[in-house]
């Protein structure tokens, strides 16, 4: 069955057809309209330092390799052989001097480049290797060293792409004087799910927190969410979540992580880097965003980052039905080691494929999907109008600004989709 993109997601997406999440149409609108188009998240800085250094990534279905060249600059080139279409990197992370595919040995340099063709020499005449590199990604950019890369050689500047999500990451990133680090390899597996959902999940859905992972987080932490929390949309489908605490609350209250810290996986050696943290803050971020205790973020289309839980997570679509999903810890580059470990098990204790919260997440996203199957419900979308029309601008907070029960993170992200899967529609 065929739909229009405008019969999926009504007017103030309030309501969201099932179809959005199951439908092999959709997806195919979904990989030109947002991922050929997009800034999509790549890597970080601080996992390829080195020339030749280099880690695996994705841009939605397509397998791209992030490799440091002798330049210094970051170059982001499609992982398939010019000869075949072999992947020329089976690594996932590592050093290389060239890459060479293993079918026919043609080798191609860090950045990209055709260097060698092995049966060239027994031939009259040579191919232009010049016009045989790999394919590269045509706009790479980096902020605070996250890495994106685009299709879109028009798309916006990176920075005006981020908007004033940067006011939000900053709140974090700029805490530490030598910033953030990537702490080894990123957790991936893969969940029967679509991909918006966890990006949904993570863009605003903190409400979920009290009744799905009601064993684990404490009632105490709820409420404080409630009574404390913000949800902000700086631009459609770019959102933060967040305790603004109190003026004057205690320090221990105030700093980000000391719930957690405070317990059993905690010790006084990271409760005490934690306090400091948060005694500078004021002087690194202001005062206002020295008071955020961050819980989730989202950045369109498909990257979040868990503040609460320090882990920044990419959603790559494998279909409508099937997301492989990307994890990694992320630390304060210049804590020492001894806390940044108890910082990571904290984070795979409660996220990552084991973790206790991200297990029963990743539970109800498979379900979601099934529900989105359903024949015979159409007339039946998706009620997505809580708190409709009840957001609005703050004084000192960029963005549109509500409780976090407002569901207006999601519309705003739907609303964008609609948008952009129309414009590709259209000229189809
Ligand atoms: S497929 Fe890569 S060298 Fe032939
Ligand atoms: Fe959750």
């Amino acid at each position: 069955m065929s739909y229009r993109v405008a019969e999926l997601v009504n007017s103030d997406a309030s309501l969201i057809s099932r179809r959005c999440w199951s439908s092999q149409a959709v997806y195919e609108l979904e990989k030109r309209a947002i991922f050929g188009r997009a800034w999509l998240f790549l890597g970080h800085e601080s996992q390829i330092t080195k020339p030749g250094d280099f880690v695996q990534a994705y841009m939605c279905e397509t397998p791209i390799i992030l490799c440091r060249g002798h330049d210094g600059n970051v170059h982001a080139n499609i992982n398939s052989c010019t000869h075949r279409g072999l992947p020329v990197c089976r690594a996932d992370h590592g050093n290389a001097k060239r890459f060479i595919c293993p079918y026919h040995s043609w080798s191609y340099s860090i950045e990209g480049d055709l260097v060698s063709i092995p049966q060239e020499k027994e031939l009259r005449t040579q191919p232009d290797k010049s016009q045989l590199g790999l394919k590269r990604v045509p706009r790479v950019e980096s902020w605070r060293g996250m890495i994106f890369g685009s299709f879109d050689e028009a798309i916006i500047p990176l920075e005006d792409y981020l908007g004033d999500m940067r006011f939000y990451l900053d709140a974090f990133f700029e805490r530490f004087p030598g910033g953030i680090e990537f702490m080894g390899a990123p957790h991936r597996w893969q969940i029967n799910a679509n991909w918006k959902l966890p990006v949904e999940n993570q863009l605003g859905d903190v409400n979920h927190g009290a009744f799905l992972h009601a064993a684990i987080i404490p009632r105490e932490a709820q409420d404080t969410i409630a009574e404390l929390g913000y949800s902000v949309v700086t631009a459609p489908g770019h959102g933060a979540t967040f305790r603004l605490m109190p003026e004057g609350s205690p320090v221990d209250e105030m700093a980000w992580g000391m719930e957690a810290m405070g317990s059993l996986l905690g010790g006084q050696e990271v409760q005490e880097y934690l306090r400091e943290v948060q005694a500078q803050a004021a002087q690194r971020v202001g005062d206002i965003r020295s008071r955020m205790k961050g819980l989730t973020y989202g950045i369109y289309p498909n990257l979040s980052f868990l503040w609460s839980n320090t882990s920044f997570k990419v959603s790559h679509p494998r279909g409508p039905g099937k997301v492989e999903y990307w994890s990694w810890a992320v630390v304060p580059a210049d804590a020492p080691d001894s806390v940044k470990k108890i910082l990571r098990t904290n984070y795979s204790s409660f996220f990552g494929p084991a973790g206790i919260l991200e297990q029963e997440d990743s539970e109800v996203w498979s379900q979601q999907f099934l529900g989105s199957k359903i024949d015979f419900a159409d007339d039946r979308p998706y009620f997505y109008g809580l708190g409709l029309g009840e957001e609005g601008p703050h004084a000192d907070l960029p963005g549109m600004v509500s409780v976090t029960a407002n569901e207006h993170y999601a519309r705003q992200f739907f609303i964008r989709w609609r948008d952009e899967l129309q414009a590709v529609e259209d000229v189809a």
